[in-house]
């Protein structure tokens, strides 16, 4: 069974970029095992994640995640099955955020996404680019 997390959090600290990339790289690695697909954005201390692929997986990926101490504040904002992965195809799976540059590759990919019109893709969309578009009111 395939299900889907998507949730947001606060950084705890203005993270270090190496300590970003130490982050990023064990979640790719971890992920990459799993076989989980999704992205991690990082933008003005905070987090957005979407995680997806197998049930037992992905919630034992989050639990660990949510036991992190290096972000506070998690929000589950979608909890639930899917029939298909929205990120299987972009980028190999599993894509870190963390430029402009990604913000609108990502952006191009969702746009190109709800043209299929799927509702599950929409909601996820809707997520993803309300954040991006706060993040980017700030800057
Ligand atoms: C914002 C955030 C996102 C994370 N995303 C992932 C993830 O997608 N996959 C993952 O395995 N760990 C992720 N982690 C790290 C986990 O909390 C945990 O440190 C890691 O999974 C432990 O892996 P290990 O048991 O192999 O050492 C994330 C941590 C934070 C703070």
């Amino acid at each position: 069974m395939l299900k889907t997390i998507c949730y947001i959090s606060d950084s705890c600290q203005e993270e270090s970029l190496k300590a970003l990339q130490k982050l990023f790289s064990k979640a790719k690695k971890n992920n990459l095992k799993y076989n989980i697909t999704g992205i991690l954005i990082y933008s003005n201390s905070n987090f957005l994640q979407v995680l997806e692929g197998d049930q037992i997986h992905v919630d034992a990926t989050f639990k660990r995640i949510s036991l992190d101490t290096r972000h506070r504040n998690i929000f589950k904002v979608i909890n639930i099955d899917i029939q298909q992965r929205i990120f299987e195809d972009y980028n190999f799976g599993f894509t870190i955020v963390n430029n402009s540059k990604e913000l609108n590759n990502l952006h191009e990919y969702l746009e190109w996404l709800r043209k299929a019109d799927n509702k599950l893709a929409n909601k996820v969309i809707n997520m993803v680019e309300n954040f991006i578009a706060q993040k980017t009111a700030k800057h």
